[in-house]
């Protein structure tokens, strides 16, 4: 595996793989891998005949008042584990290369992105869209690896792919979880022991809800109370939301159409660490 951390350095690498007519899989990723991560990994192991991980925790979507500055790190320990699953070349760029002196172009995907997490986070999804395109234009993938767990991420690129006509396939993989539940997140390590004991009412109260969907419940706005009450009774300090929506466009439901998906996401914070979570549920 080669670790490269210039855009020449990654293109003479790439050239490589391409000389030989390699398909190239991309994971885009902040670093300080889990199980979630490595399954991106893995995925565009199987389906490519070369693999390139990126990690840089870009600053352009964390808010000013965001973790940026404490966003958990371990570059070692992340290139262990990208060469145990066969990675060829790992992309680790400073701030600098990607964001030079003078950088002035953004990306923003309109409506999706100040849906749901961007009530809460309005600038996140314009740097999450602009450092994506930009990972894209500089790997040029003919596949990118995407996790189920960041559901608006995923319709967010999504959008932006089909809107630009960006020529990448998106590969959308299901959400690793831990034994009792929580979905692996490098945010994880923010929560207490306390919190950590309470976090995987997320997954639980989203386990219910597709239940009662299962036994019948049309009624979206008593499948987001049950939701919130569910998780209330885990004394969190804020729900931000639980909601039903469309998974592509991300608009509300408000009765469950027989036959359809919705997707059901819930952001929730314990102290200061903000855990999202989300399931599809096909509407019987
Ligand atoms: P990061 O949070 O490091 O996640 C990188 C990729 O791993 C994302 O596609 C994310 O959805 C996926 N992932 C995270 N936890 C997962 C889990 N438990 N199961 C499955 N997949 C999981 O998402 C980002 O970084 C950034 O926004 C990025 C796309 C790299 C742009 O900066």
């Amino acid at each position: 595996m080669l670790i490269v951390s210039t855009v020449p350095e990654l293109h003479r690498a790439l050239a490589d793989h391409r000389a030989v007519g390699r398909s190239v899989g991309f994971v885009p990723t902040m670093g300080f891998l889990h199980e979630g991560h490595l399954s991106l990994v893995r995925r565009a192991r199987q389906e490519n005949g070369a693999v390139v991980v990126s990690i840089f925790v870009n600053p352009a979507q964390f808010a000013p008042t965001e973790d940026l500055d404490r966003y958990p790190r371990d570059v070692e320990r992340d290139s262990a584990l990208c060469r145990a699953e066969g990675c060829d070349i790992l992309f680790v760029p400073k701030p600098e290369e990607m964001y030079p002196d003078g950088f002035s172009t953004y990306v923003s995907v309109e409506g999706l992105s100040s849906r749901l997490e961007g009530t809460f986070r309005p600038t996140h999804f314009r740097g999450v869209a602009t450092v994506v395109l930009k990972l894209f234009l500089l790997v040029r993938p003919d596949r990118a690896y995407f996790g189920q767990k960041d559901a608006q991420q995923c319709a967010v690129i999504a959008a932006m792919v089909r809107d630009l006509a960006v020529p990448v396939r998106l590969v959308v993989v299901p959400t690793v979880r831990e034994s009792d539940g929580l979905a692996m997140s490098s945010r994880n390590v923010y929560l207490s022991p306390d919190e950590r004991k309470r976090a995987p009412v997320l997954y639980r109260a989203l386990s219910r809800a597709a239940e009662r969907i299962a036994a019948g419940e049309r009624d979206a706005a008593r499948l987001s109370a049950g939701i919130t009450a569910a998780i209330m009774e885990q004394s969190p300090s804020a729900v931000d939301y639980a909601a039903v929506v469309d998974p592509l466009t991300l608009e509300p439901v408000d009765a469950l159409a027989p036959g359809s998906d919705v997707l059901i996401p819930v952001a929730v914070r314990f102290g200061t660490t903000r855990l999202i979570d989300n399931i599809i549920v096909r509407v019987p």
